[in-house]
Protein backbone atom coordinates (compact mmCIF):
# COMPACT_ATOMS: atom_id res chain seq x y z
CA UNK A 1 0.00 0.00 0.00
CA UNK A 2 1.01 3.62 -0.84
CA UNK A 3 0.73 6.78 0.46
CA UNK A 4 1.74 10.15 -0.44
CA UNK A 5 3.04 12.25 2.88
CA UNK A 6 2.61 15.97 1.81
CA UNK A 7 4.33 17.48 5.07
CA UNK A 8 6.12 16.77 8.03
CA UNK A 9 2.65 16.83 9.87
CA UNK A 10 1.04 14.40 7.77
CA UNK A 11 4.43 11.55 8.67
CA UNK A 12 3.57 12.84 12.44
CA UNK A 13 0.15 11.78 12.22
CA UNK A 14 0.80 8.14 10.41
CA UNK A 15 3.14 7.45 13.33
CA UNK A 16 0.80 8.20 15.79
CA UNK A 17 -1.80 5.99 13.72
CA UNK A 18 0.20 2.86 13.75
CA UNK A 19 0.90 3.56 17.17
CA UNK A 20 -2.70 3.16 17.95
CA UNK A 21 -2.35 -0.49 16.51
CA UNK A 22 1.02 -1.68 18.06
CA UNK A 23 1.46 -4.96 20.85
CA UNK A 24 4.09 -6.06 22.28
CA UNK A 25 5.62 -8.63 19.82
CA UNK A 26 5.07 -6.33 16.67
CA UNK A 27 8.56 -5.19 14.25
CA UNK A 28 8.44 -2.22 12.72
CA UNK A 29 11.11 -1.97 9.99
CA UNK A 30 11.78 2.28 8.60
CA UNK A 31 13.77 1.81 5.37
CA UNK A 32 14.52 4.92 3.52
CA UNK A 33 17.60 7.23 2.46
CA UNK A 34 18.84 10.27 4.78
CA UNK A 35 16.66 12.43 5.74
CA UNK A 36 13.37 10.35 4.39
CA UNK A 37 11.59 10.94 6.92
CA UNK A 38 12.23 7.69 9.58
CA UNK A 39 13.08 9.38 12.34
CA UNK A 40 10.75 11.76 12.57
CA UNK A 41 8.21 8.51 12.05
CA UNK A 42 9.56 6.98 15.18
CA UNK A 43 9.28 9.66 17.31
CA UNK A 44 6.01 10.44 16.43
CA UNK A 45 4.93 6.21 17.07
CA UNK A 46 7.04 6.33 20.61
CA UNK A 47 5.02 9.99 21.65
CA UNK A 48 1.57 8.20 21.05
CA UNK A 49 2.77 5.16 22.67
CA UNK A 50 3.68 7.08 25.70
CA UNK A 51 1.23 9.67 25.13
CA UNK A 52 3.40 12.54 25.67
CA UNK A 53 4.05 14.49 22.87
CA UNK A 54 6.65 16.32 24.52
CA UNK A 55 8.69 13.29 25.37
CA UNK A 56 12.33 13.67 24.16
CA UNK A 57 13.11 10.97 21.60
CA UNK A 58 16.90 10.90 20.25
CA UNK A 59 18.42 9.61 17.67
CA UNK A 60 19.47 6.46 18.39
CA UNK A 61 22.51 6.91 15.90
CA UNK A 62 25.57 6.38 18.62
CA UNK A 63 23.68 4.34 20.89
CA UNK A 64 22.04 2.22 18.24
CA UNK A 65 19.26 1.21 20.69
CA UNK A 66 17.28 3.29 22.99
CA UNK A 67 13.69 2.32 25.18
CA UNK A 68 11.18 3.43 26.22
CA UNK A 69 8.90 2.54 29.17
CA UNK A 70 4.88 3.12 27.96
CA UNK A 71 1.79 2.09 29.58
CA UNK A 72 1.37 -0.19 26.11
CA UNK A 73 3.78 -1.64 26.79
CA UNK A 74 8.15 -1.18 26.56
CA UNK A 75 9.64 0.32 23.19
CA UNK A 76 12.93 -0.32 21.59
CA UNK A 77 13.98 2.09 18.94
CA UNK A 78 17.22 1.13 17.03
CA UNK A 79 18.82 2.88 14.33
CA UNK A 80 21.60 0.07 12.84
CA UNK A 81 23.51 2.47 10.62
CA UNK A 82 26.39 2.05 12.88
CA UNK A 83 25.80 -1.75 13.09
CA UNK A 84 29.44 -3.83 12.70
CA UNK A 85 27.87 -6.84 12.16
CA UNK A 86 25.16 -9.49 13.04
CA UNK A 87 27.27 -10.65 16.54
CA UNK A 88 26.86 -7.06 17.14
CA UNK A 89 22.97 -7.15 17.44
CA UNK A 90 22.90 -9.90 20.20
CA UNK A 91 25.23 -7.79 22.37
CA UNK A 92 22.13 -5.07 21.53
CA UNK A 93 20.01 -7.42 23.24
CA UNK A 94 18.42 -8.25 19.63
CA UNK A 95 16.98 -11.54 21.63
CA UNK A 96 15.28 -9.86 24.27
CA UNK A 97 13.71 -7.70 21.77
CA UNK A 98 10.88 -10.25 20.47
CA UNK A 99 8.41 -9.04 23.43
CA UNK A 100 8.82 -5.47 22.71
CA UNK A 101 7.23 -3.03 20.38
CA UNK A 102 10.62 -2.58 18.19
CA UNK A 103 11.42 0.05 15.50
CA UNK A 104 14.57 -0.49 13.83
CA UNK A 105 16.11 2.42 11.10
CA UNK A 106 18.61 0.79 8.82
CA UNK A 107 16.56 -2.42 8.88
CA UNK A 108 19.27 -3.88 6.03
CA UNK A 109 21.67 -4.91 8.75
CA UNK A 110 19.32 -7.25 10.20
CA UNK A 111 20.31 -9.86 7.56
CA UNK A 112 19.19 -13.08 7.95
CA UNK A 113 17.41 -12.34 11.35
CA UNK A 114 14.82 -10.11 9.68
CA UNK A 115 11.80 -10.67 11.01
CA UNK A 116 9.43 -12.08 8.37
CA UNK A 117 6.45 -11.05 9.72
CA UNK A 118 6.99 -7.84 10.33
CA UNK A 119 5.20 -4.51 8.95
CA UNK A 120 7.56 -2.92 6.47
CA UNK A 121 7.61 0.71 5.88
CA UNK A 122 9.81 2.28 3.16
CA UNK A 123 10.05 6.20 2.83
CA UNK A 124 11.37 8.38 -0.10
CA UNK A 125 11.72 11.57 -1.65
CA UNK A 126 8.61 13.08 -3.46
CA UNK A 127 9.42 16.52 -4.64
CA UNK A 128 8.46 18.70 -1.10
CA UNK A 129 6.74 15.85 0.58
CA UNK A 130 7.39 11.87 0.59
CA UNK A 131 6.39 9.06 -0.62
CA UNK A 132 5.41 5.64 1.72
CA UNK A 133 4.89 2.41 1.00
CA UNK A 134 3.91 -0.14 3.85
CA UNK A 135 3.66 -3.60 3.43
CA UNK A 136 2.79 -6.06 6.38
CA UNK A 137 -0.54 -7.67 8.00
CA UNK A 138 -3.52 -6.23 6.98
CA UNK A 139 -4.67 -4.51 10.45
CA UNK A 140 -1.66 -2.44 10.05
CA UNK A 141 -2.78 -1.11 6.63
CA UNK A 142 -6.72 -0.75 7.10
CA UNK A 143 -8.25 2.74 6.95
CA UNK A 144 -5.20 4.57 7.00
N1 LIG B 1 6.15 14.07 4.78
C1 LIG B 1 7.16 14.94 4.86
N2 LIG B 1 7.29 15.94 3.98
C2 LIG B 1 8.33 16.80 4.04
N3 LIG B 1 9.33 16.75 4.97
C3 LIG B 1 9.25 15.76 5.88
C4 LIG B 1 8.19 14.81 5.87
N4 LIG B 1 8.39 13.94 6.90
C5 LIG B 1 9.54 14.32 7.50
N5 LIG B 1 10.08 15.42 6.91
C6 LIG B 1 11.32 16.13 7.24
O1 LIG B 1 12.43 15.42 6.74
C7 LIG B 1 13.59 15.73 7.51
C8 LIG B 1 14.39 14.47 7.81
O2 LIG B 1 13.62 13.63 8.65
P1 LIG B 1 14.27 12.51 9.57
O3 LIG B 1 15.37 13.05 10.38
O4 LIG B 1 13.12 11.88 10.25
O5 LIG B 1 14.89 11.52 8.48
P2 LIG B 1 15.68 10.15 8.67
O6 LIG B 1 15.13 9.24 7.62
O7 LIG B 1 15.62 9.69 10.06
O8 LIG B 1 17.13 10.57 8.27
P3 LIG B 1 18.55 9.95 8.74
O9 LIG B 1 18.71 8.65 7.99
O10 LIG B 1 19.52 10.99 8.27
O11 LIG B 1 18.51 9.78 10.22
C9 LIG B 1 13.10 16.45 8.75
O12 LIG B 1 13.44 17.81 8.63
C10 LIG B 1 11.59 16.26 8.72
O13 LIG B 1 10.91 17.36 9.25
MG1 LIG C 1 17.14 9.20 11.48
Amino acid sequence: MRLRLEDEQATIALGAKLAARARPGDVLLLEGPLGAGKSTLARAFIRALAGDQRLTVPSPTFTLVQAYETPRGEVWHFDLWRLAGPEGLTELGWDEAEQKIVLVEWPERLGSLTPVDALRVTLSHDGSGREIELQGEQRWLDEL
